[in-house]
């Protein structure tokens, strides 16, 4: 028991390093953890401009947001103009001056985001960067941005498929070195600039973004304020655990929290999904017009700390059973989170699912906390557990007690994306 209480204590302290290690050389030292900030697509899509991204930022200082972590303030697509004759990319009537916006936004304590694409045309049809990337991420570094989504979209019809009609893997060639271009034209500026590569998770996208210096990459086609779009979204995170860490992230898209007609129960387990898949919380709703039970989801810190954590291990669905998922996160210092989704109807309100500890690896007794309720909870098998439609429980168990062993085992050793 000794040795292998031992190994288990080197292994936790070990495995973190060896993470911290394989980060993108462009990370800046804060990003070891997954971003947090808001973006301006999933709620005002192309109607943004400068006031609404002014707006965004004063909100994000109002409502605390920023104090629980969110910091990038992210315009998407559809703030380009046109080129002129020497090809400097101006901004459109919407953004008359972006150097200036992004000072407004750097004197809030905040940083600010940029969108742009490999191809010629952006996804919504505007500039892209195609043959003017470095000339664009010098500009970038000159507004002061420090964080680029960059967009496959018009690279896929425009590029891939002409130059290379009917071969596929050909065409995912032309993609990896289109994210390599914009990857020298970033680093060459010297300034440290999120990288965040956006096409749908193409050619297993986790296994070569971190060597092309992604520090996180779309793993999905696009999300929607709607469940069956999220929960489908969720269930294909399983597989990827061991390609996210701290500096590159498996990114599930940006949050639909408070968009569209989401329920609460909703909102609270996209949020909660979101925090165990080590995901991104890129907050996507209007925030001048934020009810307070939204905010309340989105600032709910226990949660963050859990997305947050500094061992950057995602979250594994461990066990199904009926319409139910369970999922658990390892997190630092050998604590444990707990997710138990109802995916399913009203049913489990009334009829309650039994949580098997044992299927988790645990002793039938742990004590933990409720990080919606905010109250301590006795965890014990079989445990039966009321879930109303779509609505999560989701534990944190600091001291997790395994059937016959002291200390928690260490999580399997991180084997990196690039590998
Ligand atoms: C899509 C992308 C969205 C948004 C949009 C803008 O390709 O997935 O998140 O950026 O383009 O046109």
């Amino acid at each position: 028991m000794r040795v292998f209480t031992s190994l288990s204590l080197i292994a936790l302290i070990v495995a973190p390093l060896a993470l911290f290690a394989q980060a993108p050389a462009n990370t800046p030292a804060a990003q070891q953890v997954p971003p947090m900030g808001w973006n301006s697509w999933n709620y005002f899509a192309e109607r943004v401009d400068d006031k609404e991204i002014r707006a965004a930022a004063d909100q994000l200082v109002s409502t605390g947001m920023k104090d629980a972590g969110y910091v990038y303030v992210n315009i998407d697509d559809t703030w380009e103009g046109e080129r002129d004759a020497g090809g400097v990319l101006h901004t459109n009537a919407k953004f008359p001056d972006m150097k200036a916006l992004a000072d407004y936004v750097h004197s809030k304590g905040l940083k600010i985001g940029i969108y742009s694409s490999p191809g010629p045309k952006t996804c919504a049809g505007y500039e892209g960067s195609l043959g003017h990337e470095e000339q664009d991420a010098k500009m970038y570094a000159e507004w002061g941005i420090d964080y680029l989504k960059y967009d496959l979209c018009g690279f896929i019809p425009d590029v891939m498929e002409k130059q290379a009609p009917n071969d596929k893997a050909a065409q995912m060639k032309l993609m990896v070195a289109a994210y390599e271009t914009m990857n020298s034209a970033l680093k060459a500026t010297g300034r440290p600039i999120i990288y965040s590569f956006c096409q749908y998770g193409w050619d297993a996208v986790w296994e070569w973004a971190p060597a092309t210096g992604g520090n996180l990459w779309r793993t999905t086609g696009d999300i929607e304020p709607e469940w069956n779009r999220i929960y489908t979204i969720i269930s294909q995170q399983e597989g990827l655990e061991s390609y996210a860490g701290p500096g590159h992230w498996n990114d599930p898209d940006m949050l639909e929290v408070g968009n569209g007609k989401l329920t609460l129960a909703e909102n609270r387990t996209h949020f909660s999904l979101w925090a165990m898949l080590a995901a991104p919380l890129l907050a996507g709703n209007d925030l001048p017009n934020m009810k307070p039970e939204i905010k309340a989801i989105l600032t709910n810190r226990d949660v963050i700390a859990i997305d947050q954590d500094q061992l950057g291990k995602q979250g594994s669905r461990i066990y199904s059973d009926g319409e139910v998922d369970v999922w658990t996160r390892y997190l630092s210092e050998g604590a444990l989170a707990i997710a138990v989704v109802n995916a399913g109807s009203d049913r489990y309100a009334t009829h309650p699912f039994h949580l098997n500890l044992r299927k988790l690896g645990l002793a039938s007794t742990q004590a933990g906390r409720d990080l919606w309720t905010e109250k301590t909870i006795e965890l014990t098998e079989n445990m039966p557990l009321e879930l109303s439609s779509h609505d999560v429980l989701l534990m944190r168990v600091d001291a997790p007690r395994r059937p016959g062993v002291l200390l928690a085992p260490a999580p399997k050793t991180q084997t990196g994306a690039a590998q």
